[in-house]
């Protein structure tokens, strides 16, 4: 019987990008995919460290696979992502049931630390490297909606931010590359294509090839089968006219970005080394807006950054409503070790830090809610994800905005349809309707 792997992923797209390909490592191998820890002869976690709260999350399934290591003595543990390239040996050394720890850079490690694993030693590669950066695409099962991610690291240095000590600098895939696999994927029935990078508005800059970002949205869309186009995550302060541009002229590309604000107050922004002033972000955005129609915009926010006074995350809710996002994603700041802002104190106590956020949450909901009308009595574009267990009439699937839309449809869909639907109903994070 050939032996098994479980991946359990955590953090954002990159590391679902990095999962599917070490399953396809693990694949190449001979390995099969089990449906649970249990049922697994390695199990890997690919962690993240952006905040404390998802670092906190390897700890304890650390303990879990201990526990079941108890019952199956030959299971091997793994630890990579993030948080492996942050802590290294410290992870082995604090849980001693760690096999193996594989950094950001060492994805394409596996098979070398397959094999020292299983001759009983110990592994951690987590050195960055230095050189230019290949990824040859690779054979992998999908959806119709796959990620491609087409640079890595990030030269930013937001204050609060550890992406760029666990990522490294930031490299650009070669243009052929990130072109060859997304044709893979659209040979295997991918539809839709989102393109991963910590700021993708600065891809190329690295490249021998004269290339930007909006090229490449033009030299995508050309291949044949991508039908829709998508890319986070693009830092405001490179964001240009020719990307507005590229958003509105390139068909396949959805009318959907997210420009992660942060926090609405000069100076809050400033001391997170954000680059903009809430001025030139909104000036920038409703620009866009203008003359992109129909264009969804979402958002991340942080609140309780040190020194972030009352009257600075009144500038916060102010920013919502005069941009008035789609969506949006918000967390409470935690420091993270070795960052510019662990000098500041972290001086917003947790309950000041708790209210603030369901304000801020509460007022987008009323935003999402008002925004999510204007779709009642129309008819969007949706692309089918999948039909309900319960009852074969009624799927699921996204708009163009990114909406998910909930109807009812007598035809036989699949994932990866196109139909129209209309919208007889809008909440605040889904839309609801039939199709015609
Ligand atoms: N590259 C993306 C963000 C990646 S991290 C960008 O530049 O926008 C995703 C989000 O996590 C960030 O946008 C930020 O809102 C949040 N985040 C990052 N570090 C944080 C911290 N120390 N505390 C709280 N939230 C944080
Ligand atoms: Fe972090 Fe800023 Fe880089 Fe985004 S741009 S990954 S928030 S340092
Ligand atoms: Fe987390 Fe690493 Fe992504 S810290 S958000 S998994 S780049």
């Amino acid at each position: 019987m050939s032996r098994s792997f479980y991946i359990s992923t955590y953090g954002c797209q990159m590391n679902e990008y990095d999962s599917e390909r070490i399953g396809a490592f693990f694949t190449a191998m001979g390995f099969s995919q089990a449906d649970s820890p249990e049922d697994a002869d390695y199990c890997l976690i690919n962690t993240c460290s952006v905040r404390e709260k998802p670092q906190h999350k390897v700890g304890s399934e650390l303990g879990r696979l201990k526990q079941l290591r108890g019952k199956n003595p030959e299971l091997k543990i793994g630890v990579c992502g993030c948080v492996a390239q942050q802590e290294g040996e410290n992870l082995i050394k604090s849980f001693p049931q760690t096999d193996f720890v594989l950094g950001t850079d060492a994805v394409g490690r596996l098979q070398e630390a397959v094999s020292l694993v299983e001759k009983g030693e110990k592994v951690c590669f987590t050195e960055m490297d230095s050189g230019e950066l290949t990824l040859p695409g690779f054979e992998r099962e999908t959806g119709p909606s796959a990620f491609v991610t087409i640079m890595k690291g990030c030269d930013n240095f937001c204050s609060y931010c550890i992406v760029p000590y666990v990522r490294g600098r930031e490299k650009s895939r070669d243009v052929s590359e990130i072109l060859d696999e997304i044709s893979y994927l659209t040979d295997k029935g991918a539809r839709e294509i989102t393109l991963l990078g910590q700021n993708v508005n600065s891809y190329g800059k690295n490249l021998e090839e004269k290339i930007d970002f909006p090229q490449l949205l033009t030299k995508v869309s050309e291949i044949e089968g991508v039908k829709r186009l998508r890319f986070v995550t693009s830092h405001p302060k490179d964001f240009s006219h020719e990307l507005v541009e590229a958003v509105k002229d390139i068909d396949v590309v959805c009318e959907s970005l997210h420009l992660p604000l942060q926090a609405g107050s000069d100076s809050v922004l400033k001391r997170m080394n954000r680059k903009y002033t809430y001025g030139e972000y909104r000036d920038k955005v409703l620009a866009a807006k203008e003359q992109i129609p129909g264009l969804a915009l979402s958002s991340d926010f942080i609140v309780g950054f040190p020194g972030e006074t009352d009257e600075d995350f009144r500038r916060t809710i102010d920013s919502l409503e005069e941009i008035r996002y789609d969506t949006l994603f918000a967390f409470n700041y935690s420091v993270r070790p070795g960052t510019g802002a662990e000098r500041f104190e972290d001086d917003v106590p947790l309950s000041v830090k708790k209210m603030r956020l369901a304000e801020l949450l509460d007022v987008q909901r009323r935003i999402s809610m008002e925004n999510s009308t204007r779709f009642e009595g129309e008819s969007v574009e949706v692309m089918v994800e999948g039909a309900s267990k319960r009852d074969a009439k009624h799927f699921t699937g996204r708009n163009r905005q990114n909406r998910v839309v909930n109807f009812k449809s007598d035809r036989d869909l699949k994932p990866g349809d196109f139909v129209m639907v209309y919208i007889d109903e809008a909440k605040p994070n889904s839309l609801h309707g039939r199709v015609r």
